[in-house]
């Protein structure tokens, strides 16, 4: 089987590190790239934390393209449940692996120009869009070497995180979110709709107590800062796995539900910015343009989890 050739397109932030740190071992994956982006950290700390989580996997040979400073027209809004530099209490290796000279979207735009014509590429979005959408508005023929775009982003029937109605990677730059959705490019989303149904509890962070080597070290130390104690919203002790699942949807999607609508990304009202609305049942008239996530099978958690079981004893290379 020829392993399928993705860009990571992320904000490291905890959940994003567990999701490069799942892609690592999957074999099933060809990461091409890493491209982090202005998110849950400004991006000087975003590409330092993929260049940190490249170096403690042993996972140098993955060029880090450093992408866009700042969202498309909004002031920056940072995560909030990431620890102050992003990685919670996470102690990781001092990066030796510096990042590329070449910026994300000139990356993305060479690339994609290529697979246009070769093996198209999938890109992962785990954080705000604005690399993908820069590389689309400065070359829109690039569409045609994306194999689909798979997100976490956006909250479909399911209120919203970062504010009432918004998920925060779409809110974080709702105009590149609009880009994206609105490009004809094959989309999956995978919103609130679908994470805040896998929930990593404290006997799942347990399991990696127990293990042994630095990786499984830092995974246990990063999964106990993500627990949000908050009961009231998500039913369970815990925090909701939202970056891994675009990993577990590559490996096995055949675990997730979709249904296809039309989605339009609000960014007039102060109240609504960022809300991802979705026309299920073509009441806009236009055609269907996202495939999003409406349920999950609960199998998805030992997925991630058994995959990053793999870090047990292991000793960087
Ligand atoms: C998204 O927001 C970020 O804080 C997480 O990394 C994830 O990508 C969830 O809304
Ligand atoms: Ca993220």
């Amino acid at each position: 089987m020829t392993a399928t050739p993705i860009v990571i397109d992320c904000d490291p932030g905890i959940d994003d590190a567990i999701a490069l740190l799942t892609a690592f071992v999957s074999t099933e994956l060809d990461i091409r790239a890493i491209t982090p982006v202005c998110g849950n950290q400004p991006l000087e700390r975003t590409v330092r934390n993929a260049l940190t989580v490249c170096e403690l996997a042993g996972r140098c040979d993955i060029p880090v393209h450093p992408g866009c400073f700042r969202p498309l027209f909004r002031e920056p809004i940072h995560g909030q449940f990431h620890g102050r530099g992003g990685l919670g209490n996470a102690e990781l290796p001092e990066p030796t692996k510096r990042a590329e000279r070449r910026s994300a979207v000139d990356f993305l735009i060479e690339a994609l120009e290529a697979a246009a014509t070769g093996s198209r590429l999938t890109i992962c979005c785990l954080g705000p869009m604005t690399n993908l959408a820069v590389a689309l508005r400065m070359k829109p023929a690039i569409a045609a070497g994306i194999e689909r775009v798979v997100m976490m982003g956006g909250a479909y029937r399911e209120p919203g995180n970062r504010s009432l109605t918004s998920e925060f990677n779409v809110l974080a730059d709702p105009h590149a979110a609009g880009i994206v959705f609105s490009s004809g490019v094959p989309i999956v989303a995978l919103g609130l709709d679908v994470t805040h149904r896998v929930m990593l509890q404290p006997a799942h962070v347990a399991r990696f107590g127990d293990m042994s080597g630095p990786i499984a070290k830092t995974i246990f130390d990063l999964m106990a800062f993500w627990d949000r104690n908050d009961v009231r919203r998500y039913g369970s002790r815990g925090g909701p796995l939202h970056d891994p699942l675009v990993i577990a949807y590559l490996l096995a999607p055949q675990l997730f539900r979709c249904e296809r609508a039309r989605v339009f990304v609000e960014h007039e009202s102060e109240l609504c910015m960022g809300q991802t609305v979705a026309d299920w049942f073509g009441k806009t008239g236009g055609e269907a343009n996202v495939e999003i996530a409406t349920e999950v099978d609960a199998a998805v958690l030992e997925l991630i989890l058994g995959r990053l079981a793999r870090y047990d004893a292991h000793v960087r290379a």
